[in-house]
């Protein structure tokens, strides 16, 4: 059991990588804050969990890019499971527009939901992990596309690119404080982001020759939560596929 007694927050978690991240964590002996803005999503993954591991999730309703529904959403973890340990920035939204079709109100929006979001969780939570004495770890989900030009999703790939070096300038300043801080990179898992259907004729390229699997993504973000990786900060583990070494 490698998260036994943890308390952790998913963000994101009604579905694909988010969804089974939560999974995996009460699996490993974790409870878990399972966050989402659409409710009907949130609460199935609860109910899931629920059914294997009783009492180990709670639904908590939050739109991350909102500082007080931030604030709120520690709280309520904090009330209800009595401490906090792990922070999983999983929400994204992209764009998939060029730099014309772009508007300033799109690439606000994805900044706020994909990056702005990650550093007030991040902030709220680390408060709540130093005021506990004992450190913690946040992982933050990051994406091929904030290392790379592309063809669409201009917003998308900046704010994704800002995430890994949020990443970088939190794991330098919250060191001090026990706490990691790192990153996990996907490319092509599941359905793509903001979309429910799994189109299994999309096109793949990458070494494996097909998509990955939610679980195998979240298999990445239970190494960087746990102990295992004690000696790994401010690091991007990339799970593509093999994606990036055709680049
Ligand atoms: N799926 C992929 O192929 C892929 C590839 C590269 C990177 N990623 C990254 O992995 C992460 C998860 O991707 P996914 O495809 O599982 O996402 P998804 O779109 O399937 O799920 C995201 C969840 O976040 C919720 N959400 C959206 N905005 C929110 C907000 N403001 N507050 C709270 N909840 C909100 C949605 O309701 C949804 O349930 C993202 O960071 C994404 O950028 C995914």
């Amino acid at each position: 059991m490698r998260l036994q007694d943890k308390v952790a927050i998913v963000t994101g978690a009604g579905r694909n990588i988010g969804e089974q991240t939560a999974l995996l964590f009460t699996d490993e002996g974790a409870k878990v804050s399972v966050v989402d803005m659409d409710e009907e999503r949130g609460k199935r993954t609860v109910e899931t969990i629920n059914q294997s591991h009783p009492g180990s999730a709670i639904y908590i309703s939050a739109d991350v890019s909102n500082e007080q529904s931030v604030k709120d959403m520690i709280a309520e973890t904090v009330n209800t499971f009595g401490r906090l340990d792990v922070l999983v920035n999983n929400v994204a939204i992209s764009d998939n527009k060029t730099v014309f079709e772009c508007s300033l109100d799109d690439f606000n929006k994805v900044l706020a939901v994909t990056l702005t979001s990650q550093f007030l969780t991040s902030k709220y939570a680390a408060e709540q992990m130093i005021s506990q004495g004992d450190g913690g770890s946040i992982v933050n989900i990051g994406s091929t596309s904030g290392f790379q030009g592309r063809e669409s999703a201009i917003a998308y790939a900046a704010a994704k690119g800002g995430v890994a070096n949020l990443m970088r300038g939190l794991a330098v300043q919250l060191a001090p404080h026990k706490i990691r801080v790192n990153a996990v990179v996907p490319n092509k898992i599941g359905s793509p982001v903001g979309q429910e259907d799994f189109d299994p004729t999309r096109p793949v390229p990458n070494l494996a020759g097909r998509a990955g699997e939610p679980r195998e993504l979240a298999q990445a973000v239970l190494f960087m939560a746990s102990d295992e990786s004690r000696f790994v900060y401010g690091e991007n583990l990339v799970v593509d596929g093999g994606f990036s070494a055709m680049m």
